[in-house]
């Protein structure tokens, strides 16, 4: 069972393939086999059965959550693929999802009580009908507002609203203010102070909160003018005991400072025992010889269990960093020096990465239409489409996995760490040489149940193979070592800019992080290709959307990469129906997801529902704001 085949002998491509006519004597060949594979049973020869037992073992070993190790079919032992498995998983935890979704007022109330032990927020009802109204499914789905808003339930609303207006006037962040029912953008400004940020973010949380801005009463939001999240407070002043201290102007609170990158804040909202902060110094800024080159995957992926299992159940937004010292070096995140807030002062932006303590909130990308970021773009109409001509339909997509961008990733503090960077390494992987070969599992038939076969592949021949990847741009790369900008485009491939939609040529549309969290996947969702995305950041929408059903979770490591895509698309010595297939349904389903779930008006349900939340806050010490059927929707108060 276990071959070592030569990649090159049966590689002739399932591109040659495509040809309709192949494809239907392909199919025929595919249902005789199937028929023949489910009159027969399969016959293992011993060594067969080691493997077998032996992937079993390593798999629940690697997978306990999994209950059941499944059967295919009921009939062979042979096991599972372990994307396999995580499809099933993932499409049974949706199903799930949908179908307990609350009916009535009265359910989505309970269900609040059952999962927050608490009473709604007042106007729960007025929000209930809007959602019911806007035809939102996903009705009880909204933990992200209870998990970011959670840590300011314990201030008073006197301090909270202190904590808002002070934030609000420091450099990188905008205040939206309601008043009588109006929502409006101020851009106020301590003394001395130099707005850094983007206003367009405000403006779009304003745009947001049109559809219901009258049923809101007065109260402001401090709103980040950057992509990044910017509330790093320490372990210690987010005790419970420290978090209500009155504080003083947040600018002394803001580390205006670009000398220490992001790492040295993040560390500090560590547990004090934490290996990142009892150590900080071993860890922070050791020779960067000593670190192992970031494609080198012969230290990793080596063992068959690997190549079965070796997946994401979730993307990394709950990597805990505290425990991984070396992760530091993965990630151009934390090499970056914007100012941050040191203390818990409630800001609202749109991703939120592992330590900061920002209140999620769509991105205004999501919600302002633009060319860059936005499926079926119109630049007549100004507006996206549901379809995009320059979509093709699958049959016309290459198998390659595709992606283009800018060299962001981070910060430069301190410099010549590029090369570790998210988005260096996948470039890196794609163009460099590369001596090591990698174990990849494939199909060796199309019969069910299905077969495998693991060949060690160069990685030389895979990179050359599967992947489309290229920078199209250097930006910060003055302090790239050696030879400044020009020692990158050297050392990595550039290749032209090309628009958003030059990327739907491919099935699998990969998304990494930048400075922040990726913008694009929304419209990378839209399209009809599939998204395998890799990321630290938590959004809005992470409650609603269902990894290895609308998107393919990635590490940020990529070790996995070459797997994924032998998977979904080859290897193989004939063309791969069923890895194809399987493809092509998360495409679906994600195009699917943003057209139902991801909807400008599914931003505004969520806003809503947090601006009813944030209004509790607000009023909490000064009037009731709980939702109970008969004050329902009472903002008039009695001062
Ligand atoms: C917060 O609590 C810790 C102990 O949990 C204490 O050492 C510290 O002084 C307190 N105050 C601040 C401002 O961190
Ligand atoms: C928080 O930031 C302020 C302003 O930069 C600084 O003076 C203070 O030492 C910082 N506190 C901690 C615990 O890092
Ligand atoms: C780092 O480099 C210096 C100079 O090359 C060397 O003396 C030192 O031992 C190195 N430290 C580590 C941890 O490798």
């Amino acid at each position: 069972m276990v071959l070592h085949l030569d990649f090159a002998l049966f590689f002739p491509s399932y591109w040659t393939l495509k040809h309709k006519l192949y494809r239907r004597i392909a199919l025929v060949i595919l249902c005789v086999s199937l028929f023949i594979g489910l009159g027969t049973y399969h016959i293992f020869p011993a060594e067969t059965q080691e493997f077998i037992d032996r992937v079993e073992i390593e798999y629940q070993a690697r997978l306990g959550s999994l209950s059941a190790f499944p059967l295919s079919g009921g009939f062979s032992f042979r096991p599972k693929h372990g994307i396999g498995i995580l499809i099933e998983e993932g499409r049974r935890k949706w199903e799930e999802k949908l179908a307990r979704q609350s009916q009535t007022l009265d359910q989505a109330v309970a269900e609040y009580r059952r999962r927050y032990g608490l009473e709604p927020p007042n106007g729960f009802d007025k929000w209930f009908d809007f959602a019911r109204g806007s035809d939102f499914k996903l009705i009880d789905e909204f933990d992200a507002i209870h998990l970011d808003l959670a840590p300011f339930r314990r201030l008073s609303s006197q301090e909270l609203q202190h904590r808002t207006q002070s934030a609000a006037l420091q450099d990188t962040t905008f205040g939206v203010k309601i008043e009588d029912g109006w929502a409006t953008v101020t851009d106020e400004i301590r003394p001395g102070g130099v707005k850094k940020g983007d206003i367009g973010r405000a403006q779009g949380f304003l745009q947001s909160v049109q559809g219901f801005m009258s049923e809101l009463p007065d109260m402001m939001f401090a709103i980040s003018g950057l992509a990044e999240p910017t509330v790093y407070p320490t372990w210690e002043v987010s005790q419970p005991h420290n978090f209500s201290a009155v504080l003083e102007d947040a600018s002394d609170y803001v580390t205006q400072s670009n000398n220490f990158p992001l790492w040295y804040k993040y560390t500090n909202t560590c547990h004090p025992a934490d290996p990142v902060r009892r150590r900080p110094h071993e860890f922070n800024f050791p020779n960067a010889t000593s670190i192992l080159p970031p494609t080198n995957f012969d230290a990793i992926s080596t063992e068959t269990g690997n190549a079965f299992s070796n997946f994401r159940e979730r993307t990394e937004k709950d990597l805990d960093f505290c425990k991984h010292p070396e992760k530091f070096y993965q990630f151009g995140h934390f090499y970056a020096g914007w100012s941050i807030f040191n203390e818990t002062f409630p800001v609202f932006g749109p991703g939120k990465a592992p330590g900061s303590m920002n209140i999620r909130i769509p991105s205004y990308y999501y919600i302002v239409p633009l060319s860059k970021y936005t499926y079926g773009f119109d630049e007549i109409l100004g507006y996206g489409q549901d379809d995009d001509p320059n979509d093709p339909d699958w049959d016309d997509k290459t198998g390659t996995m595709f992606w283009r961008g800018a060299t962001t990733g981070g910060g430069s503090i301190p410099s010549g760490r590029y090369p570790y960077y998210v988005r260096h390494r996948l470039v890196q992987l794609a163009v460099q040489d590369n001596p090591s070969s990698q174990l990849i599992l494939h199909r060796t038939g199309q019969r069910m149940p299905e077969t495998w076969t693991e060949s060690r592949i160069d990685v030389n021949t895979l990179r050359t193979t599967a992947m489309d990847v290229g920078f199209t741009m250097a930006v910060q790369c003055a302090p790239y070592e050696p030879g400044g900008c020009e020692g990158m485009m050297e050392d990595y491939k550039f290749v032209d800019a090309v628009p958003l939609h030059a990327a739907y040529k491919s099935k699998i549309l990969l998304d990494l992080d930048g400075m922040g969290y990726s913008a694009r996947s929304l419209a990378l969702l839209a399209s009809k290709s599939a998204l395998v995305k890799s990321t630290i950041y938590a959004e809005f929408f992470d409650d609603w959307i269902q990894p290895w059903v609308h998107f393919i979770p990635l590490s940020s490591t990529f070790e996995e990469i070459f797997n994924i895509w032998a998977y979904f698309v080859g290897p193989g010595e004939v063309y791969d129906y069923s890895g194809d297939a399987a493809l092509k349904s998360i495409a679906d389903a994600g195009r699917r997801w943003k057209r139902e779930h991801a909807r400008i008006v599914d931003m505004e349900v969520y806003t809503y529902r947090l601006c009813l939340e944030w209004a509790r806050l607000w009023y909490k010490d000064e009037r009731d704001m709980d939702y109970s059927p008969t004050t329902a929707n009472d903002f008039e108060g009695d001062e």
